[in-house]
């Protein structure tokens, strides 16, 4: 198959062009900078210049393919609705280069809770519009699927959300955790996530939610219990009044308890998570470098 993707150069993007690559797909990757054409190229994938912005590159480029995956977001916090907005728009565009053709377009987005039946609510993530809109693209003739990933997408080097808590760590002298630290969040190994991005383009019927998740719910206390171990320092609560100004950001989601089930994404796709877990990962210390 001929696959376009985008954020092909990002953490995930990489191992899901390894993926496709090893399973002699023939890749197109978009790239907005020479340094990324140039680590494209290397993995064996050819280079489609331009931005998640540029809906006529994004059109055309889907226009030429079998199938899209579609990774590219801007993680920078200040601009979330933006990089919100311009996901919608690239996902509609997408689908009017894809429409009635039946080829798959397979999307991450965040925030798997509960079960892949469960609907997240709608005032949550902006990112939610993107999701809704690529599940759309089914009545339309796209064969379309949504992978809601977890949070903490980690591998042996690193996990990002693991890193802003080694950070918070470092800076505070203290490991924290708020509450009681019962509370869990789901994760998976980028290569299994990499994997299921691949069964997806190729298997998964159109209108499918999956959920990439390999652990239903790490506790977030025993995370910070081997951030605490590593580092050298106590573990302990963080008062909720103290939560934002200890944890910043992160202190909105941080108390969640958001366990996610993959059970129904396994059978569906015949997909086994096999890498290390979260914990095995961070206990390897290679975060703390
Ligand atoms: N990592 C996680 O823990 C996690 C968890 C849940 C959901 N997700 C979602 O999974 C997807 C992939 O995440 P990731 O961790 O691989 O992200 P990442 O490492 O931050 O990579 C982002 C990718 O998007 C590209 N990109 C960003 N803005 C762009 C723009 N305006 N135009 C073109 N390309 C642009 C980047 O290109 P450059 O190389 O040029 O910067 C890079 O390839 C995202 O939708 C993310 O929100 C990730």
């Amino acid at each position: 198959m001929r696959v376009f993707i985008t954020g092909a150069t990002g953490f995930i993007g990489s191992a899901v062009v390894a993926e496709l690559v090893g399973a002699e797909h023939q890749v197109l990757g978009l790239a907005r900078s020479d340094a990324s054409a140039a680590t494209l190229t290397a993995a064996g994938a050819e280079v489609v210049r331009g931005t998640i912005e540029d809906l006529d590159v994004l059109r055309d480029a889907a226009a030429e393919s079998d199938g899209v995956v579609h990774l590219a977001f801007g993680h920078d916090l200040t601009q979330h609705q933006a990089a919100a907005d311009a996901e919608l728009a690239a996902v509609e565009t997408f689908g009017e280069a894809l429409a009635g053709t039946d080829r798959p377009l397979v999307i991450a987005s965040g925030g798997p809770v509960g079960t892949e039946r469960d609907t997240p609510p709608a005032s949550g993530s902006p990112r939610i519009a993107g999701a809704r809109a690529a599940l759309a693209l089914a009545d339309r003739g796209v064969r379309s699927s949504v992978v809601r990933l977890a949070p903490t997408v980690h591998d042996e080097d690193t996990c990002g959300m693991v890193q802003m808590l080694i950070g918070t760590a470092r800076e505070k002298g203290f490991s924290g955790y708020l509450g009681d630290g019962a509370n869990r969040w789901p994760s998976v190994h980028r290569l299994d996530a990499a994997r299921l991005f691949r069964l997806a383009l190729e298997q998964a019927p159109a209108g499918s939610v999956l959920h990439g998740v390999g652990e239903e719910g790490v506790p977030l206390r025993a995370i910070a219990e081997a951030v605490g171990d590593h580092l050298d320092v106590p573990v302990k609560a963080v008062a909720a009044e103290d939560a934002a100004a200890h944890f910043g950001f992160l202190a909105r989601i941080l108390g969640n308890d958001m366990p996610a089930s993959n059970a129904l994404t396994r059978e569906l796709l015949d997909w086994q998570p096999v890498h290390p877990g979260l914990l095995q990962d961070l206990e390897q210390g290679r975060y703390f470098g």
